[in-house]
């Protein structure tokens, strides 16, 4: 059975203090716990090792924005996936549009930071997603074919590590939401793309979340469709209550 999994992004928002009194807020509320089901939070890199401590004893899990491609050496103001993981990180994003489209990283350097992960026991979320343009052209199925062919080089073992995101450029903090039925084309196609080239059990197992303005008015409706198992939350994760009522969601 593959896990449901609600995971909040924070980018770059709040402070320090502002972040540790999201974390502590997130894990207090956070009691209604199920089998099968995650919360994890993704703060910025200045807060991980505190919000690691102020999450102790409670259910939400943790994962970082980002690694460097490299793991250690002069690359000032990096941070690698050896160190991530020295602090007990979980999970780390990959592939998130705003890195593509700011910090022009492409399929070389995801792959790198997949490996860099993959060896420090850390579960990537890679993510991918069309822009307005190819969803208007039609040509959307073509580039999330597109951007998940890297990942087809990674063994099984590597592969089953593995947490997909589906988040439309165009949904991303534009308060437009794709409809439950976009997403569930787009995850179907992923999920049949992954049967062809990593066989049935892979497909089966592979959470597929759904990321893009989900709010708590819309998760009930997008975590319905069968191949949605979950969601990567922006702006709504920053608010520990609506953060906790997409989790009910999931049920
Ligand atoms: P919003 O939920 O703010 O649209 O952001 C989605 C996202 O980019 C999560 O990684």
């Amino acid at each position: 059975m593959r896990k449901k999994i609600v995971a909040g992004n924070w980018k770059m928002n709040t402070n320090f203090q502002e972040g540790i009194e999201l974390a502590k807020s997130v894990a207090d509320k956070y009691t209604d716990t199920k089998d099968g089901q995650e919360v994890v939070v993704f703060p910025p890199y200045l807060h991980l090792s505190a919000v690691v401590e102020e999450l102790k004893g409670s259910k939400v899990t943790i994962g970082a924005q980002n690694c460097h491609t490299e793991l250690k050496g002069a690359y000032t103001g990096e941070i690698s996936a050896g160190m991530l993981q020295s602090i007990g990180m979980q999970y780390c994003l990959v592939g998130h549009s705003e890195r593509r489209a700011y910090f022009f990283e492409d399929d070389h350097e995801l792959t790198q930071k997949l490996k860099q992960l993959l060896n420090s026991s850390i579960q990537p979320i890679f993510c991918c997603g069309e822009s307005l343009e190819d969803r208007k052209e039609g040509s959307y199925l073509e580039v999330i074919e597109q951007q998940l062919e890297l990942l087809w080089a990674f063994s099984e073992t590597e592969f089953s590590q593995m947490v997909i995101a589906y988040e439309p450029v165009w949904a991303i903090g534009t308060g437009e939401t794709a409809t439950a039925e976009q997403a569930q084309e787009i995850h179907a196609f992923i999920r049949t793309l992954i049967r062809e080239k990593m066989g049935a059990a892979l497909a089966e197992n592979t959470s597929i979340l759904y990321g893009g303005s989900c709010k708590p008015s819309n998760a009930n409706e997008l975590f319905g469709k069968d191949d949605v198992d979950g969601g990567l939350i922006g702006g709504a994760a920053l608010n520990a209550d609506d953060f906790l009522a997409i989790v009910k969601a999931l049920n």
